[in-house]
């Protein structure tokens, strides 16, 4: 059965909006979930986040965004995620490594290989159980995510980075069905949600 749960995909594809969905979905069952986001998840993780999203001052080089992105993440394992899952809860992450292998590699260009060296160093085996990639054209989520105000760093890349951000993310979805699930986020509300709540009565039929 799923436990540590990530929930990925552009800007404004839905995925705070599926997390909390979820996170009600599995209270329903008596489940308790840890809900915590990347970059992030901590206060020096979340420091981390706002050096990564500022678009004031110096902006870092590839690989210092990679190692950033990568030191938050061990904070994030070590104080929030490795807990939750000891004391038995759930863990619904909006955005993990595969975000990394999204932007960091497949958008930014770093390679697969000096990711996944990141990967092993920093979280060992730990996988998510399951990834849901919210998938839509990046036009739409930016539409969605712009009526929100102030542009970050990230929000303020062109349209080809978001598609090489989606592109990046199909691909790992491709290599590794049994872990991916793609959910068209392009859908309306209601529709996006009967995907979700098929998903999570898939994980309970795993049993
Ligand atoms: N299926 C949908 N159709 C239309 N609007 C949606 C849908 N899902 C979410 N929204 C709206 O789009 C906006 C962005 O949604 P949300 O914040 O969940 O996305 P996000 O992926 O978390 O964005 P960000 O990457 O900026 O954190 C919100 O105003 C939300 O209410
Ligand atoms: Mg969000």
């Amino acid at each position: 059965m799923a436990r540590f749960i990530t929930i990925e995909g552009g800007e404004g594809a839905g995925k705070s909006t599926a997390q909390r969905f979820i996170a009600d979905r599995l209270a329903e069952r008596g489940i308790t979930t840890v809900q915590t986001r990347e970059p992030g998840g901590t206060p020096l993780a979340e420091a981390i986040r706002q050096t990564l999203l500022s678009v004031d001052g110096e902006a870092p080089v590839e690989m210092t965004e990679l190692l950033l992105v990568f030191a938050a993440r061990a904070q994030h394992l070590a104080k929030v995620i490795e807990p939750a899952l000891s004391r038995g809860d759930w863990v619904l992450s909006d955005r993990f490594t595969d975000a990394t292998y999204a932007y960091q590699g497949a958008a930014r260009g770093l390679s697969t290989a000096t990711i996944l060296h990141l990967e092993q160093l920093v979280q060992g085996g730990r996988q998510p159980d399951k990834v849901l990639i919210l998938d839509l054209p990046p036009e739409i989520g930016m539409a969605r995510a712009r009526s929100r105000g102030e542009l970050d760093r990230f929000e303020r890349e062109d349209h080809d980075f978001y598609e090489r951000v989606r592109a990046g993310y199909l691909m790992r979805a491709e290599a590794m069905p049994e872990r991916y699930s793609v959910i068209d986020a392009g859908q309306a509300l209601p529709q996006v949600e009967s995907a979700l709540t098929a998903e999570i009565e898939g994980w309970f039929d795993e049993r």
